[in-house]
Parts: structure tokens; sequence; C-alpha cells
């Protein structure tokens, strides 16, 4: 599809030099604009380096600009004065006054003050499995974003979350391909507007990442080799990105890795035929962090940096993430002067970059005004976060009921995630690694503290048992008094282990283990040990394999990272105040060589089949995708279809009853699989195709109705085309289930 042609930014490409153009193609990270030694340094406040910030933006003419330099502007203010002297020397000291466009990582929440509002990472938002938070949460997302003077966010991610041993498993929606799509378009549409209306100073633009295939590489190490068959690229990893592209979002982000041995920045295939032409995708595509650079430094497809220059952007690259030096414009220049790279080529891209800022309204409105934005922060905006994180926090294990807790009960709090914010929001917020969490300390409460607020600092004895280093290597683990562990231990009613991992992001997060690391694990021994009841929460990003202790705890609660409000959650939670209804958006491993998600084929389960249970063959899991415990009941009843049969076009209802069994209010998530029985391809066992979260009473019963067509139970065969087979089809919720045909 011909991407739209806005006269106002028709008339300023006819007016540009090349130089210009190829400026408007380039963004580098504000740490090069800036004084001060590498961006890490967060004793050195945020100061422009007129020096440089002229360089890139007069000179160089450059179009974007990213990062917040890990947030040591500190305060809204400062901040907005950074970007307004940014914003005014390009608009009065360029021959052309274009605005930059400046991007930010708002993954769950914006960056770069404290007062800013945190919702839980992605995985939490899924775990929720609530449209509606999701969607607010990107809602105020984009207005604090927005109120920051920066109208793009690097969000959402849209990568499968099937690998849990891949370091970023969670900043996505988990491993289901529906719940991605759905949850993406929530996410897109919050950011953007319902309607996409980016110009509205409340709205941002999105950009979805990392377009395509970077969440399963073959190690499971961030940005190592993947290798992805067509089939599965297709069937797997592109609708929640067709999806979201059909839910207008504005931008892309590609994947910094290499699919069967080509670097996604370098695929034409990937870039232009399926993203642009097939997809037909109007938005900009930018690179992540240096990955032209990488094309011929670390991917080895280009003999020179130019090379790779001409290689990216003749795939279908709009904008380089640089990010620290200016050579990409000098080489581009040389490439559209020796033809090597089409000057239609470059207008595309400009074009698409200048609609962008069209849209958002940038050239009548640079900045913002923080005080314009009264709502930042506010207790709405809390409340909206809060709600966020109860509902993602998924109840696993429930022995005799003994959660919720009585508020009367004496308890050991201990766990390395006990008293720490940091792992409860994550990376990309407390700055990128988490570096700066001494600026939100005392504000929020982290386990610990919101546990002895519930029930009396005097009923709680805290011990921690494992510690977190929280200089530099902040992965490593500092192992503690075990010994205090157990003589406080005798004291109390319950224990309540609060475990998991650190925050980090992208390689730092690499593990060579997928198990929960030997210091927990002891320490979960040692509270085993004591003989007191142990509760164990699970504050970690991926399912860490928790199997040796699983059958010893009483009760477990996954609360994935969820953000500021997090504690707050967790301790309404344990003590009964809020009804958990969180769902695992993820299969919960319980080896680490049985990494299979729900989805699978049949032969997973080969033994099984075979009425054979002698050795080791069968995929065994701890927790399946979609499950989570509530404190009330529900049963299912009545599951029925309209008819039996569907073809072409049919619409196929579906309804099923869902009563509240127990005693409290609770929320539930009707979850609707299919499976095709028989397929040209092996079919997968089931598939997620419908979901809704009803709240019910005691006692109260709803029906719920859903709608499907041949196409929602459609697949990708071996020729490559999406397409429904005639044949039968079960349908599933919960226990029940139904069948029917679909005929041509
Ligand atoms: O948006 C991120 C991406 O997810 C990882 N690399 C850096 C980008 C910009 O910060």
């Amino acid at each position: 599809a011909e991407v739209e042609k806005i006269p106002e930014v028709e008339k300023l490409l006819k007016k540009m030099t090349l130089e210009e153009k190829v400026g408007q193609m380039a963004q580098v990270t504000i740490d090069v604009l800036t004084i001060g030694d590498t961006p890490f340094d967060t004793s050195e406040p945020l100061r422009l380096d007129e020096e440089t910030l002229r360089k890139g933006i007069v000179d160089y003419k450059i179009g974007s600009v990213l990062n917040t330099a890990n947030n040591r502007a500190r305060t809204r203010e400062k901040w907005h004065n950074i970007v307004s002297t940014i914003q005014k020397m390009a608009q009065e000291e360029t021959r052309l006054g274009i605005p930059v466009l400046y991007g930010v990582d708002a993954i769950h929440g914006t960056t770069y003050t404290a007062d800013a509002t945190f919702f839980p990472q992605q995985i939490g938002m899924a775990a929720t499995w609530n449209r509606d938070l999701v969607r607010k949460g990107g809602e105020i997302t984009a207005y604090e974003t927005r109120a920051s003077s920066i109208p793009w966010t690097f969000s959402p991610v849209l990568d499968m979350g099937r690998d849990p041993r891949w370091p970023r498993i969670w900043e996505t929606f988990g491993e289901d391909v529906y719940l991605n799509s759905q949850m993406g378009i929530e996410l897109v549409k919050g950011y953007e507007g319902a309607e996409n209306e980016v110009g509205e100073p409340v709205n941002v633009a999105s950009c979805l990442k990392h377009y395509l295939g970077y969440g399963t590489p073959v190690s499971g190490k961030d940005r190592t080799p993947a290798l992805i068959p067509d089939i599965e690229l297709r069937e797997r990893h592109l609708p929640p990105f067709r999806a979201a592209v059909e839910a207008g979002a504005h931008s892309v982000m590609v994947n910094s890795g290499l699919i069967n041995g080509v670097p996604v920045h370098a695929s034409y295939k990937m870039l232009t035929e399926i993203l642009k032409e097939e997809l037909g995708f109007q938005g900009l595509v930018v690179t992540d962090w240096k990955d032209i650079e990488n094309l011929h430094d670390r991917d080895r497809v280009a003999k020179t940096q130019k090379e790779a220059v001409k290689m990216a952007i003749n795939a279908g690259v709009d904008m380089s993430m640089i990010p620290y030096n200016f050579d990409f414009c000098d080489y581009l220049v040389e490439l559209v002067n020796e033809e090597e790279v089409a000057m239609s080529r470059i207008d595309d891209a400009v074009r698409r970059i200048l609609n962008m800022k069209h849209k958002l309204g940038l050239f009548e409105t640079p900045v913002t005004h923080y005080e314009d934005y009264p709502k930042f922060g506010s207790k709405e905006f809390e409340d909206a976060a809060y709600q966020t994180a109860a509902e993602s926090v998924t109840l696993l294990k429930n022995a005799d009921n003994i959660l919720p807790l009585s508020k009367d009960a004496r308890v050991l709090v201990t766990g390395p995630n006990a008293n720490t914010m940091r792992p409860l929001n994550g990376g990309w917020s407390y700055s990128w690694q988490g570096n700066l969490v001494d600026e939100f300390a005392g504000k929020y409460s982290t386990i610990l503290e919101a546990i002895q607020n519930k029930i009396g600092e005097e009923n709680v004895t805290f011990v921690p048992g494992v510690e977190y280093n929280m200089e530099g290597k902040y992965w490593e683990e500092i192992p503690g008094d075990l010994d205090a562990v157990a003589v406080a231990a005798k004291d109390v009613d319950y224990i309540i282990l609060a475990i998991g991992e650190n925050s980090y992001t992208e390689k730092p997060g690499d593990l060579h283990d997928l198990s929960l690391s030997d210091n927990q694990m002891a320490l979960a021994q040692t509270a085993i040990e004591s003989g007191k009841p142990v509760i164990a929460v699970l504050n970690e990003g991926r399912p860490r394999i928790i199997r040796e202790i699983v059958p010893e705890m009483e009760g477990i609660l996954h609360a994935y990272i969820p953000g500021n409000f997090g504690g707050v959650a967790v301790a309404d939670i344990l003590f009964g105040d809020v009804n958990p209804s969180g769902k695992l958006p993820y299969t919960y491993p319980m080896y680490v060589n049985t990494l299979v998600t729900y989805d699978h084929k049949p032969s997973e389960n080969q033994a099984k089949m075979a009425g054979m249970y002698d050795y080791e063959s069968d995929f065994a899991i701890q927790f399946p995708f979609g499950f989570g415990l509530s404190y009330t009941s529900f049963e299912y009843s009545d599951l029925s279809l309209n008819s039996e049969s569907i073809s072409g076009d049919d619409e196929l209802t579906i309804s099923v009853t869902v009563t509240n069994t127990g005693d409290r209010t609770g929320k539930e998530v009707i979850q609707l699989f299919t499976s095709d029985l028989y397929a040209s391809i092996t079919p997968d066992v089931k598939r997620l195709r419908r979901f809704e979260k009803i709240e019910l009473e005691p006692g109260e019963s709803k029906t719920m109705t859903f709608i499907l067509t041949a196409e929602d139970v459609e697949f990708v065969n071996a020729e490559l085309n999406r397409v429904t087979e005639p044949g039968e089809f079960e349908v599933s919720i919960a226990d029940l289930k139904a069948k029917f045909t679909y005929t041509r």
C-alpha cells in the first residue's frame, strides 16, 4: 500500500536537501548530547552539552532523540527544560525548523521521575486477563509520557513469551498468540487513543517491538540466533503484529537478532515484503540499539559499516537508532550519491517519519507543559495501577485453604524480595536496570512494609535470609544467616517467603540455569524445616523452577513484576482484603528440560498416549497456562452451541453458564479453547480463542456468549496459507466440551 501523502509533509519533503532527509532518519541517545561520563553515572545531574547538541541538531539535522539518561534529570521541571532546549534548537536553528521526535521506553509507566505512575510490567498485565485495565494502563502511561514532552513510547512488546529462559519474557504478554494480540491491541489503543488520534496531547505513538521472532532464541539467551521456520513465524509470531498494525499502531522496532542466519535488520523479506507490503504497515520502522552497526561488527553480513547502512535501509529500515555517532548520516548521503540507495527509498522513509511528526502535532506543539497535566501521579492513576497489580497476582497453591491468613497472625517475612522496591518494578523504570531505586525509597511499600502496615509491625519479624547485591552486579546474591531464620520461625504462626529475582532486562538477565538460585532454595528449605506453614510469594520476571519446594509450600502466590503497588496488592491478597483473580499467561515449567507451551502438538505427550509411564518422555508442567485459584469457587455448566455445524462465514454462538458457588465475591476468567481434531498438518492440542473476565457475587450465575467464525480456527498450512480446513472441532471451556463441524 502506498504511504499516505499529507500535503504539508509533501511540501516539506520537496524543500529538503539529501542531508536534511538523511538527518531525519537518524536517532541518537541523549547521552551523546549531555555532559557526564556515562549514562549510568547518576551522580552527575543531566545537563546538555551545547557543542554536541549543535553538532547533532544543526550540523547533522538529526530527526530523533531517545532515552532519559537514566533519570538524571530527576524532576519534571528539569526534564521539561532539557526537551525544550532540544526542540528550540531544532525549530529555531535549523533551516526547516522540523521538531525532533523524542522516544522513550515507557513500558509500564513513564520513566524519568519518581512521581510517575508505574503499572505491573507487561507479563503482569497479561496475568490480569482484563482488557480494561490494560487499556487504562496504556492511557495513563500515555498521559504521563506526553506530559513529559515525549510523544513516542517503545511499547508494546509483542514478542512471544514462549521460552522462559529468555530474559525478556516479563516484557511480553506471555506464550499465547491470542492473548498477545488482544492485549497488544489494548495497549496500542491505550497509548494512541481509541481512533489512534495521536495528536491529542494526552496520547503518544506506540511502537510494536521487536519485529519479528525476537523471543525464541535457540540458546534462550538474549540476542542469540533463532531458528524459526516460516510456518511457525506466521502461525505464532506474526499474528500479534498483524493485529496491532490493523489497530493502527504508528511505528515498529526491529528484532536485534538473526532468524535462520539472517539478521532481521537486513531482511527485505521481513521488513518490506511482509511488514510494509503484506501487512500494509504505513508507519515508521526504527532499528533497535546500534543494530545497523551490528550488521558489520557482530553479525558479519556487511564487510563495512557503510555496507551495513546500505543493507538496512534497502531492507526497509526508516530510522536508525544510531545511537552514539553520526557516521550513519555520512554513509547514507554517500550511498545515495553513489546510487546504492535509491532516492525513492529515502523519500519513503522520511515521509513515514514526517507523517508521524505531523500526526503527533509536533510542528505546532513540540513540547507540553507539565502544569497542564494535573492528573500526573494522581490518586486516580495510582488506584488504577494498584488495581492492575491486584488483579495480576496469581494464586497457584492454597493447601487446605490456608489463605487468606488471619490478621491476628504472627508472621516471619523472609527472602531477598521481601524488602526492596526494585524487583517489584523491574527494568526500564527504576532506570534501565533499576539503579535509581533510592529515589523511590519510602514512597511505596515493599512486601514487608505492606504486611507490617496490614497486621501491625509487632506481629511481623523480618530476617532476609538472602539479599541481592544492589551495587554493581545486581544479579548476584548475598547469602544471609539461615540460623537466624530458623530461630525467628519458632515464634511465629506462618512464614512468608518472598523469593524470585532481582530486576534485569536484556543481556544482563541471561541465565545458565532456570532453577531458582541455590541460596534461595536453601532459604526455602530452612523455612520448610521449621515446621511452620510456608507461603511463597514469587516476585520474578520468568518462571524459575521451584519443583522441589512446591509440595512443601502451603500457599504460593505469583506476583510477577507488579509495580509500585505490588507490595500492597500482595499483602491485601495474603490477608484476604482482595480475592485473587490473576491467571498464568504462560505455562509454569516443572523441569528445565520440559519447556513446552500449552499449545503443543499431541506427540509431546506420547508416553501418556501409549499408556506408558515409566520414562520421562512426557512434558511435565508445574502449573498450566491459564491457571489461577480464587478464594471462592466457580462452577461451569450448560455449554451449548447454536449449531453442530457451520459453513462459509457462518457464526457459531457458544454459551456457557458460570456460577460462583463459594461464599465470596470473586472474578473469574472464562477461557474458550478450540481443538482442530484432524488437519493436513498436525494440529495443536488446543488454542485459546476467546476470554472474558467477569465478577460474580456468591450464588450469582452469568451466562456468557461467544461468537466464533471459521476464521477464528484457521491455521497456517504447509504452503504458508492461512486456512480453515473442513472437519471436526472441539470447543472447551473449563472441563466442558462440545463439538462442531465446519464445511466450506
Ligand atoms: O526499546 C529498546 C529495546 O527494547 C531494547 N534496546 C534498546 C531500545 C531503546 O531503549
